[in-house]
């Protein structure tokens, strides 16, 4: 089986274009370790005795906004580097969302001697595809995963979380996340990878084996 060219794999998107579908199958097939900030924060809500900066970004998150740049640093970095100590390389789902995060990031990785060590992919789907992806989806209470509207299980046979929608997968919210996090916030980010050589978009818009098949060639390469 052939690997990786790269150790840091960056996953970008609209919402609901399917990064954590995808970035979830490459880590599990490379053995990389996983890091999705939606799921952290979504971790975080679940807690009691939040701080004021967490109950805030909370807040943000269901509200469908992004959650300050500092609050996502202080969540990802040290875990990068364990994952990247662990288990070899890294795959961030959803885990940049601005220009500003993306430079800040570079800075992280080069710091670590990473910096050459990175490739963002970018899942291609337009706005109005990302919102009726996300009006049809449920997730694992538990551990996330997001399963295809078509399919009727109750309950996650690996770990026994209900499937439920999302609190932010309401319709007000889903096009509140669109229009802040859709395909014109991320130019910008698309953008910064490009000036590094290290941007490969993906046709989202396919089935989820035929973009994982892409995706492998892709990272693969
Ligand atoms: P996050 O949890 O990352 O949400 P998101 O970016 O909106 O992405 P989603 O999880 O909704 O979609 P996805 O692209 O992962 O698609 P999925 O695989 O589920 O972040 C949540 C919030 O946290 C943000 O809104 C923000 O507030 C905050 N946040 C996170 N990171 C931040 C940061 N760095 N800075 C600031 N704030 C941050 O697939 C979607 C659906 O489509 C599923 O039903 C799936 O089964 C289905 N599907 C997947 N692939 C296919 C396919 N090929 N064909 C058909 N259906 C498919």
């Amino acid at each position: 089986m052939s690997k990786p060219s790269k150790k840091v794999l960056i996953f970008l998107g609209p919402p609901g274009s399917g990064k954590g579908t995808q970035a979830k199958l490459v880590a599990q097939k490379f053995g990389f370790g996983h890091i999705s900030t939606g799921d952290m924060l979504r971790a975080l809500a679940s807690k009691s005795n939040l701080s004021g900066e967490q109950q805030e970004a909370v807040t943000l998150m269901k509200a469908g906004q992004l959650v300050p740049d500092q609050l996502i640093y202080s969540l990802v970095f040290s875990e990068i580097l364990q994952k990247l100590q662990s288990n070899g390389g890294v795959v961030l789902d959803g885990a940049i969302r601005n220009a500003a995060q993306a430079a800040e990031y570079q800075k992280f990785f080069e710091n670590n001697n990473v910096g050459k060590e990175v490739l963002a992919i970018d899942i291609e789907l337009t706005d109005a595809q990302a919102v009726a992806r996300l009006s049809g989806r449920r997730v694992c209470q538990k551990c996330g995963v997001p399963i295809m509207p078509e399919d009727k299980r109750e309950v996650h046979e690996t770990d026994g979380g209900n499937f439920i929608v999302r609190p932010d997968d309401s319709e007000a919210v889903v096009k509140q996340r669109v229009t802040e996090q859709g395909n014109a916030a991320l130019e910008p980010i698309r953008n910064f990878y490009r000036g590094l050589n290290a941007l490969r978009g993906v046709n989202g818009n396919d089935t989820v084996d035929k973009v994982a098949e892409e995706i492998e060639k892709t990272i693969c390469s």
